[in-house]
């Protein structure tokens, strides 16, 4: 069983992944740790974002065990992940590892921005999770202030809406809905609101497919 979520940056994809997951007892895998893993390793070594010759190097490269590194959570690595992801080199790369990832014996759940649409365009269910720029902002902004990190909500804000432009407008596997992916939106919804809601979809799905096959 393969489960795709994609949305946008802060959406809630990642945390309601975790979860989903957990629940199905299936392996999960941040698609977005990937590329965020490219920037830190480029910029470590002085590769330019816009190199995109040497940055598919990089990625063949990647020590997969490095996905845990907590400074790959910060603002700084996600804005050097969407630079490196626009290049199409580099998707290549890394859409080997992610297939091999789904192809598993018991599936899994993978989260980013192209699984419904392009890694894994056979998945079994497909959302696409979204909110409102603002709530995402707050959202992002209140995890950060939690962490410690002194930053202006509107600083987040304008950090979310530009990612948001460069993801969805890039020509390599923009950040778009797939035509069968089924919309979350989780703007007025609690996380334990949105799980529910999202396994509730994922059912349906499940349920569709089999009436299908
Ligand atoms: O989900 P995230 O915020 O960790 O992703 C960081 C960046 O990586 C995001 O701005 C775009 C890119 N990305 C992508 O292009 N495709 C994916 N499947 C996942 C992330």
């Amino acid at each position: 069983m393969i489960i795709a979520m994609d949305g946008p940056a802060a959406s809630g994809k990642g945390t309601l992944a975790k979860r989903v997951a957990l629940h199905y007892s299936l392996p999960h895998l941040d698609t977005g740790l990937l590329y965020r893993a490219v920037g830190r390793d480029a910029l470590a070594r002085g590769v330019a974002l816009d190199d995109a010759e040497a940055l598919a190097q990089v990625a063949s490269g990647l020590q997969v065990a490095t996905l845990d590194d907590p400074e790959l959570r910060t603002a700084g690595a996600g804005e050097a992940a969407s630079q490196v992801a626009r290049h199409p080199a580099v998707r290549a790369v890394l859409l080997t590892y992610q297939r091999h990832f789904a192809s598993g014996e018991v599936g899994a759940v993978l989260d980013g921005r192209d699984i419904g649409t392009v890694i894994c365009p056979d998945a079994d269910a497909k959302l696409f999770v979204t909110a409102t720029p603002e709530v995402r902002a707050k959202r992002r902004f209140l995890e950060l202030a939690d962490r410690g990190v002194d930053v202006a909500e509107e600083a987040v804000l304008a950090d979310i809406r530009a990612r948001d432009e460069r993801d969805s407008t890039r020509g390599a596997s923009p950040l778009v809905q797939a035509p069968d992916a089924v919309l979350l939106d989780t703007t007025n919804l609690s996380i334990d609101a949105a799980f529910r809601a999202a396994l509730d979809l994922i059912e349906a799905a499940m349920s569709r497919a089999g009436r299908a096959g």
